[in-house]
């Protein structure tokens, strides 16, 4: 085929909306428009992207001739803006969180039925190929029965004093370190351990002077019996992304804190059955040192699933779900008490 796939747009041209741009031009598809409130970014973006520019998105949608969108906005705008598009039958890629809450999602979902669209939630790391072989390895038995998981995203915001733009509001982001950072670590938790079933949550703002928790740390227990430990932060050190799952024949782990990412998977089921002389096996992953490459396979199973028909890799229930769970957690963490969700 020759010439672009699918005209693709996007609103809310801030910082992640690069890795969408790269991830629709390596997808074959021609980003023609953005829409954004701030002039300076229009400009810059402009003259960057080669794309028609719009202060208002709904102005876009009429205008535009587009098949695909992104949506990477601020969290309180996601659920408009998906709204708008799904209603139209465009496509939705759609930033996590879904939405801030559950009727939201509901919303978008049923908007994305009723049209035929499509709707994907970014939950970026279910593409990152350290989560693809580690979630393939536990489908095939290979670590038995998962017991349990550690799970860790956290960041300082690059060093900085403050918190960036919108994220330290609690009207334009719905939450703080739990919900930006959590909602990833809790769309892994069902990923590689399935439902939930309880989560008990404790959280503080510590470092930034903001409206939203800085710091979070979840428990989970999931309806298999398996318990998870969520970790969650904006006062760690540089930028710190980790899993481990344990399972009763064998272990898997990958972190970015001790070099590049790798995938180790160590089992007991091939060895001699002391935990001191399992076998391991490293995962190495050409590009995996680049955090953007999960970001641009996201986009790329996006456009996949339009042209090709291949499934969805993060629905808008998967994004619901995610959302579920932290909003379980903020629960949690009000009443002091576990919550069932
Ligand atoms: N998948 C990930 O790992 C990941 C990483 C970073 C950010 N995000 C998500 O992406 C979204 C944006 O984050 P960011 O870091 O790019 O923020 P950002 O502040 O850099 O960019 C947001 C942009 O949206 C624009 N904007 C604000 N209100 C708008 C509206 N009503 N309509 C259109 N545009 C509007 C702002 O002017 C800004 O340019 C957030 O929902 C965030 O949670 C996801």
């Amino acid at each position: 085929m020759t010439g672009p796939l699918l005209n693709a747009a996007i609103i809310g041209a801030g910082a992640i909306s690069l890795r969408h741009f790269e991830g629709y031009q390596l997808a074959g598809a021609n980003v023609v428009a953005f829409a954004d409130p701030s002039e300076g970014t229009r400009s810059r973006r402009e003259t960057e992207w080669n794309a028609r520019g719009y202060l208002s998105f709904e102005e876009m949608l009429e205008r535009e001739d587009i098949q695909a969108l992104s949506i990477c906005t601020p969290n309180a705008y996601h659920a408009p803006a998906a709204l708008a598009a799904l209603r139209r039958g465009i496509h939705v890629l759609c930033e996590k969180p879904l939405s801030l809450d559950l009727a939201a999602c509901d919303e978008m979902i049923a908007a994305a039925r009723e049209s035929g669209a499509i709707l994907q939630t970014n939950h970026h790391l279910r593409s990152n190929p350290a989560v693809q072989t580690a979630k393939r390895l536990i489908d095939e038995g290979r670590i038995g029965r998962v017991t349990f998981m550690r799970l860790r995203q956290a960041h300082d915001w690059g060093g900085a004093e403050e918190v960036r733009g919108a994220f330290g509001s609690l009207q334009a982001s719905g939450g703080g370190t739990l919900l930006d950072n959590g909602c990833h670590m809790m769309d892994l938790a069902r990923h590689f351990g399935g439902d939930v079933r309880s989560i008990f949550a404790r959280m503080g703002t510590l470092k930034f002077d903001i409206e939203v928790e800085d710091t979070s740390v979840a428990s989970l227990e999931f309806e298999s019996g398996a318990l998870g430990s969520v970790e969650n932060a904006w006062t760690a050190t540089g930028w710190e992304e980790s899993f481990a799952v344990y399972g009763s024949e064998g272990a898997l782990e990958c972190s970015n804190r001790l070099g590049d990412p790798r995938l180790r998977f160590v089992s007991r089921s091939l060895g001699s059955g002391s935990w001191g002389q399992t076998d391991e096996t490293w995962y190495n992953f050409a590009g995996l040192e680049n955090s953007a490459i999960a970001h641009h396979r996201s986009v790329q199973a996006f456009v996949r699933s339009i042209t090709e028909g291949a499934p969805i890799v993060c629905t808008g229930e998967d994004g619901r779900e995610s959302v579920r769970l932290v909003l379980g957690g903020y629960e949690s963490a009000r009443s002091g008490m576990s919550v069932g969700v």
